[in-house]
């Protein structure tokens, strides 16, 4: 079934959302929008949106109805109200979460009709609708074949599996591996100006060109279990990251701005004593 002419609304018009509605405008989707405090749509309307006065209204302009909100709170409390007009029907959940709170959001609106996929969004509002943007989906297949060729202009549709929590799940934890990489470049950063050094020579001629190196190791060698390469010296790698600590005291910096070491040394420590 060819559903790219669905009508889509989207609740929440925030960086994202408007974002959102900017990219599925773009492509030629039709777009429904709505907004807690009116007035946010922008440009929206006059390159062809339909401004919503409440979520009802968003709602009932059919086909697929995408929530882009703050939280897991919010979405429940936008909701609540016309669950009955959105029984039989499906939400595409954009809104970021926990696991757990996508499989009790997947349970609540199923107790009243209404089937949930839920995504997370791996882009950024500029690169939403650009070649790197990706959206994870989960829940059931038929939902995300029915979705997916609707909302493919945001970014490229990537099911992850039934379970309405993974999405969530493997989206918290690509941000955790962002954070860790945003905090290791913010330390470095401060370590080098802390000490007098050039932030932008080392950042143009030395952090980039590093991380981009070290980037397939990082991922290609995260592993769960308690093997490493043979040749992987954690005994050495913990040394390094007690001098890294020392240097960040001797620089001034704050201990806080270091947990990413101390949580590399956690790590090494446990591959030395597993032998
Ligand atoms: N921005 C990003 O880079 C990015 C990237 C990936 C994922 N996301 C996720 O996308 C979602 C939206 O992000 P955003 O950047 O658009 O955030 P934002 O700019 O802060 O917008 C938040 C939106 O949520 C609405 N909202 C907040 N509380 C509400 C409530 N109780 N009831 C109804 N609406 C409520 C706001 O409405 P009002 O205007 O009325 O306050 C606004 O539309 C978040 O879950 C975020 O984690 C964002």
């Amino acid at each position: 079934m060819d559903t790219r002419n669905e009508r889509i609304s989207i609740l929440g018009l925030g960086a994202m959302g408007r974002a959102l509605a900017g990219a599925l405008l773009d492509a030629g989707r039709e777009v429904t929008v709505w907004n807690r405090t009116p007035g946010r749509a922008g440009d929206l309307v006059a390159r062809g949106a339909r401004e919503a006065s409440s979520v009802a209204e968003a709602v009932e302009a059919g086909g697929l109805t995408v929530a882009v909100l703050l939280d897991d709170a919010s979405v429940r409390e936008s909701l609540a109200p016309v669950l009955p007009k959105l029984a039989g029907g499906a939400l595409v959940n954009l809104t970021s979460g926990s696991a757990r709170q996508a499989r009790e959001l997947a349970g609540w609106l199923g107790e009243h009709g209404v089937r949930l996929l839920a995504g997370g969004i791996m882009a950024v509002p500029p690169t939403i609708g650009t070649d790197g943007a990706f959206i994870l989906y989960s829940g059931a297949r038929d939902l995300f074949d029915r979705a997916a060729p609707l909302l493919e202009p945001i970014g490229r549709p990537q099911w992850v599996g039934e379970d309405a929590g993974f999405a969530a799940l493997y989206d918290m934890a690509a941000l955790s591996g962002m954070y860790g990489m945003g905090a290791g470049a913010g330390h470095a950063v401060a370590l080098v100006h802390a000490e007098g050094g050039d932030v932008a020579a080392f950042k143009r001629d030395v952090l980039g060109p590093w991380m981009e190196q070290m980037l397939p190791f990082m991922v290609g060698g995260a592993a769960v279990d308690e093997s490493v390469p043979d040749d992987f010296n954690a005994a050495m790698q913990a040394t390094g990251l007690e001098t890294m600590l020392a240097a960040t005291a001797e620089a001034g910096l704050p201990a806080e701005s270091a947990g990413h070491l101390r949580a590399a040394l956690w790590e090494m420590r446990r591959a030395v004593a597993a032998g």
